[in-house]
């Protein structure tokens, strides 16, 4: 047993890099030593690294890191299962990990953006091309799969631990690009989509409503929030170096402009992901999106937006498709594992 005694667990996917960096350390400065924090990260050198860094900044901090693939259902089952081997209650889950896929930068829609809309080219990934049938090698929507799915399992898996802590809270980063034209339900792994992100993070916004909607009606204490991080000039979208330079100093003139999506830093852009999981549940509701925003001076705070276009008739039948998909792995984990068990 790891944690034996803690008062509050935090469990942030993508905790290495990024917004989830920002995320543990704001959660770091918030809660303190009464947190036990889990880093749930898919590369250990990347993860350790990260770790270190942590405990340079918070030095009494409590730290573990769990192993998970996002983007495999194989990989969030046995983190889970560890997770429920070594934890009495979770407190907080980030669903923060995500990828954008990329093939190159179409060229003419940036030249035009730059004279159209120069704000939507900062804020929206319009300009990225992204590669259109990616499948991951358990038979789903790379993109889906890692953003939204592998996400939906480790919820469904923890359910029981976050609803032990009295008020459990999901919350999921999301986008501001994500919106209800990029989706369908035909389509509902963005598949056939020429912009699986976009859909993947529309999917991560009804999951994260309907799924509370449904703790609502089972009078089970969790609430899942969406939020949005804003820009942040993160790694997302494997952008040349030299793309991702030039592109921070555009990020902060459009912040001295009075952008407020120009959050730039991790450490900003995580403002309304650990928001939504520190307020009291009477001052907030999960039908909005708790958005990250900076003021011209760098000053972060958080803005929220109702999500208007919610449909919950899409959203439930996304989520009965995510529950088949995900009883169905389930099973064949069990099975796959019950025939290698040791037979003595
Ligand atoms: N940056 C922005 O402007 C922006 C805007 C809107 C939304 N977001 C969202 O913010 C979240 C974090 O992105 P970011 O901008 O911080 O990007 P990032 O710097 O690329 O960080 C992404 C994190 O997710 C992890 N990750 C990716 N795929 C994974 C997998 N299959 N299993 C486990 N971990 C995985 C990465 O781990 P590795 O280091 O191992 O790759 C990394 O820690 C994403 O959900 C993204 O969609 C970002």
């Amino acid at each position: 047993m790891g944690s034996e005694k803690y008062d509050k667990l935090a469990i942030v996917t993508g905790a290495n890099g990024g917004v989830g960096f920002g995320i543990c350390q704001r959660l770091l400065e918030s809660e303190g030593k009464d947190l036990t924090l889990v880093m749930a990260c898919r590369n250990p050198a990347r993860a350790n690294k990260a770790r270190e860094a942590l405990l340079n900044q918070f030095p009494f901090a409590n730290i573990d890191i769990e192993l998970v693939d996002v983007g495999c259902t194989k990989s969030v089952l046995s983190f889970s299962t560890a997770i429920k081997r070594r934890y009495s209650h979770v407190n907080y889950l980030f669903c923060n990990a995500g990828i954008l896929s990329s093939s190159g930068i179409n060229w003419k829609t940036l030249f035009y953006l730059v004279f159209t809309d120069p704000v939507g080219l900062m804020e929206r990934a319009d300009v990225t091309v992204q590669p259109v049938g990616e499948i991951n090698a358990e038979g789903m929507g790379k993109v889906f799969a890692a953003n939204a799915f592998g996400h939906y399992v480790m919820i469904r898996e923890l359910e029981n631990l976050l609803s032990k802590s009295g008020d459990g809270r999901v919350i999921w980063t999301s986008s501001i690009t994500a919106c209800s034209s990029s989706f369908s339900i035909d389509d509902w792994q963005g598949i056939k989509s020429q912009e699986p992100y976009e859909s993947s993070k529309w999917a991560c916004d009804m999951i994260a409503i309907a799924s509370s909607e449904r703790f609502q009606r089972e009078n089970n204490p969790i609430t899942s929030f969406t939020t949005s991080p804003g820009v942040v000039a993160s790694d997302i979208g494997g952008l040349p170096a030299w793309i991702c330079t030039a592109r921070i100093f555009i990020h902060y003139f459009m912040r001295l402009c009075g952008v407020s999506s120009q959050n730039v830093t991790a450490y900003n852009g995580a403002i309304a992901e650990v928001y939504a999981a520190l307020e009291p549940l009477s001052r907030l509701s999960f039908l909005n999106r708790y958005n990250s925003l900076s003021n011209r001076w760098g000053k972060a705070f958080v803005g929220a937006k109702s999500i208007v276009d919610y449909d919950r008739v899409t959203a439930e039948k996304l989520i009965e498709k995510c529950e088949l998909a995900y009883q169905a792995f389930k099973k064949k984990n069990a099975d796959s594992t019950f025939t290698t068990a040791p037979t003595n």
